[in-house]
């Protein structure tokens, strides 16, 4: 049984569409006891990766960029699931998701083969029509092969379209869809 759950908010809008769907993982998580903790990357101060590849040298200390990632890294490490919440920025995720994912090329550092057995889930909300015409697919294929290249399992993915924040509620397909892929996130 999964026990820790950790959810990534990639969405500058605390309260946004993203953040709504990651919020119903959350809600499905918990309803079978899962701890979750959940971080907002807005307003944190992540830096982008500098390819110094000191995280990848024999007996690194990780990466050497000293801000806040420093705090995350211990907190993926612990966790049994992750939740990456990200709304589609010009036909991809956003750049705090991005620069997130790209900091978590320094995680090997901290413990070997860090996503082995990471159980993962996808939110992600478009203004578009569809997920093709969005970019979503551009999105959720990058998590798709980053999280496989990696040795993670990727558990399910939800999205929909909803522009201004809040809208989302009003699909609710996609909001049950989200409760029961929290459920799932940490079931099997
Ligand atoms: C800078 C920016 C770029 C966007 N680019 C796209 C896009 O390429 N395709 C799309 O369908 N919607 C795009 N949108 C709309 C958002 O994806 C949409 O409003 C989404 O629901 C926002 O999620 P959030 O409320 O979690 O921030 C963009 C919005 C912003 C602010």
């Amino acid at each position: 049984m999964v026990k820790k759950v950790l959810v990534i908010l990639g969405s500058p809008r605390r309260k946004g569409n993203s953040a709504i769907l990651a919020d119903q993982i959350t809600k499905g998580a918990e309803s079978t006891k899962a701890k979750v903790e959940t971080i907002y990357l807005q307003g944190k101060s992540i830096a982008p990766c500098k390819a110094c590849f000191a995280c990848q040298k024999k007996d690194s200390k990780g990466c050497s960029i000293q801000d806040d990632m420093q705090k995350v890294y211990p907190k993926l490490i612990k966790a049994d699931a992750l939740v990456i919440a990200s709304p589609v920025y010009w036909f991809t995720m956003s750049a705090q998701t991005k620069i997130f994912l790209d900091r978590c090329f320094a995680l090997p550092a901290y413990q070997s083969d860090p996503f082995k057995g990471k159980r993962i889930a996808i939110a992600m909300t478009y203004g578009g029509e569809d997920p093709f015409d969005s970019g979503c697919v551009n999105a959720l294929r990058t998590f798709q092969d980053a999280f496989g290249y990696i040795g993670a399992t990727l558990v399910g993915m939800v999205y929909g379209s909803a522009m201004d924040a809040g809208k989302i509620k009003l699909n609710e397909k996609v909001m049950q869809e989200a409760i029961d892929l929290g459920v799932k996130l940490v079931s099997e």
